[in-house]
């Protein structure tokens, strides 16, 4: 495959990066972390530290927050015009396509997933995700309404931007997950404080440069790179925020709703799952068996979305199972920057260990394995496509997110729909979920009684920002992308004028 980079670019990203740690923007600089400390940036591919990020701490969240309540209080971020702020956008959604080779490469060697990936789905789904909020920055709009007092009214509602945001990011898809939660925020109105993982902080510094280029008011965008508990609990209780929009585990963001009761911020949360697909024995195999292969083992299965429990109909088990233990056995594992790269490494050996310690229960468990189950390699944090057949439904691997390459594969008998529905609902989950049959009615049925923020019904394409995404019960709370995912951003103001 066409490596589609210049091969003297990683060495020379790796030796300026080398040169120094990467800085938090805050009011419109780069600055080291107030305490000096620095994170560690490792190499997925083969665990070896190749770059250096500031830890940001309480001091530095503390400066950020100021700087982006000034930015917004001051009205140098609201007082432009909408399509000022929607040029702005454009501006950095025109640069991000400018670099994303660059930024490609960066997320690729920070995160490990294939370059393709990071470039195709990454930089330019975040170009994409700018340009589509950029278009709503013109369009938040309120109504009229008539209250039905006595005398002549008018009454209407404004949206107004809810303030000081802080964007907590998660480490699976880093760049589109920054941008996604910044676009959004900005077109409303609001000004924001990112911190991106700890475990990918290169890409959200790059952003960060290129939020200066495009000319945005110092103070509308800060980015602190740091800790969870260094950096992100300082940010979730700081009282100069607003309102949280965060991505990552359930535990955190359970722990993010309860501090955000003291000072009432409005909180969006986006969680984990344990997404179901379903097979009827209808279904259309040469399409169904690549699209739930890929939907575990995309991104090496750290996917909030991922098909984790896979359920099929007896009539076609064996032939989808082979299917996709042959997918599994066949996809070109290896560093991202490897040309023909299909599945890199996980992000972490604490992921990895995470995702060997499920696999290692289910052994146990005495659950069988038609693939996979072993680590790759003697370096980095490679895990092999893995395949789980009729774990129990009270074992961790059926109920809890693994965020690893890892199926669970199960068998039902008849296309009883309230059965099925009963079975893929049968999770504290309700991200997302797939139906592959040609039956109308049946795939209908099982979309309405499915409790998942998303069904999709015989494939799909990549994220779509006009698309709202989010989930039901422990899989979050509000909704990201399309309008839903602007208003998220705004408070709503009723205004009533007698006439009288
Ligand atoms: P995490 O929830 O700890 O990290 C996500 C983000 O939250 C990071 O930026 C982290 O620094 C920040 N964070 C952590 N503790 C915080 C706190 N007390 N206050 C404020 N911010 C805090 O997730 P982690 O440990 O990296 O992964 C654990 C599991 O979470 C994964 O195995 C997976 O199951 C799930 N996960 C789900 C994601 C999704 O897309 N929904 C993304 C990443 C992880
Ligand atoms: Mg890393």
């Amino acid at each position: 495959m066409n490596q589609m980079f210049d091969p003297t670019r990683p060495d020379m990203l790796r030796s300026d990066l080398a040169a120094a740690p990467r800085r938090l923007l805050i009011d419109g600089a780069f600055h080291d972390a107030a305490t000096g400390a620095v994170l560690d940036v490792i190499d997925p591919a083969t665990g070896a530290v190749f770059a250096h990020a500031a830890a940001g701490g309480a001091e530095d969240i503390d400066r950020a927050v100021m700087a982006a309540r000034r930015a917004f209080d001051d009205g140098r971020w609201t007082g432009t015009t909408p399509a000022q702020r929607q040029n702005l956008l454009l501006k950095l959604a025109d640069l991000i396509e400018r670099d994303a080779e660059e930024l490609a490469l960066l997320e690729s060697m920070d995160n490990g997933m294939p370059f393709m990936m990071a470039r195709f789905g990454g930089a330019m789904g975040a170009a994409g995700m700018l340009r589509y909020f950029a278009g709503w920055a013109t369009k938040v709009t309120g109504e009229t309404i008539e209250p039905s007092w006595p005398g002549e009214w008018l009454g209407y509602t404004r949206r107004e931007p809810v303030g000081v945001v802080a964007a907590i990011t998660p480490w699976n898809f880093p760049l589109a997950m920054e941008v996604g939660k910044l676009s959004a925020a900005l077109a409303a109105g609001c000004t924001l404080v990112l911190k991106p993982a700890e475990q990918t902080p290169l890409s959200a510094v790059k952003l960060g440069e290129l939020v200066c280029e495009a000319g945005f008011p110092d103070g509308v965008v800060n980015i602190v790179t740091g800790t969870g508990t260094e950096a992100g609990a300082p940010l979730v209780t700081h009282p100069g925020v607003d309102k949280v929009s965060f991505t990552g585990s359930t535990v955190v963001g359970q722990q993010i709703l309860r501090e955000s009761a003291a000072t009432m911020k409005r909180v969006t949360l986006e969680l984990g799952g344990k997404s179901p697909t379903f097979i009827l024995s209808d279904a259309d195999l040469a399409r169904a068996i690549p699209a739930a292969a890929q939907g575990i083992f995309g991104n090496a299965g750290q996917v909030c979305a991922a098909g984790s429990r896979l359920f099929v109909h007896e009539s076609v088990f064996d032939r989808v199972l082979e299917g996709i233990v042959e997918r599994a056995q066949s996809l070109r594992v290896g560093a991202g920057l490897e040309p023909g790269t299909e599945m890199g490494p996980l992000v972490s050996a604490v992921q990895r260990d995470r995702v060997q310690g499920y696999i290692e229960a289910g052994r146990r468990a005495g659950v069988s394995l038609m693939t996979g189950g072993g680590t790759i390699g003697t370096e980095g944090y490679f895990i092999e496509p893995t395949v789980l057949i009729e774990p129990g439904a009270d074992l961790s691997v059926t109920r809890e997110e693994i965020f690893g390459p890892v199926l669970c594969a199960m068998r039902f008998g008849d296309d009883d729909i309230d059965a099925l529905a009963a079975r893929g609902n049968d999770t504290q989950y309700g991200l997302s979920s797939a139906i592959w049959t040609r039956d109308i009615t049946a795939a209908h049925k099982l979309a309405n009684r499915l409790k998942a923020g998303t069904v999709r019904i015989n494939g799909s394409g990549p994220p779509d920002p006009a698309l709202p995404l989010g989930g039901y019960k422990a899989s979050g709370l509000g909704r990201e992308n399309g309008r839903a995912g602007l208003e998220v951003f705004t408070e709503l103001k009723t205004v009533t004028v007698s006439l009288n």
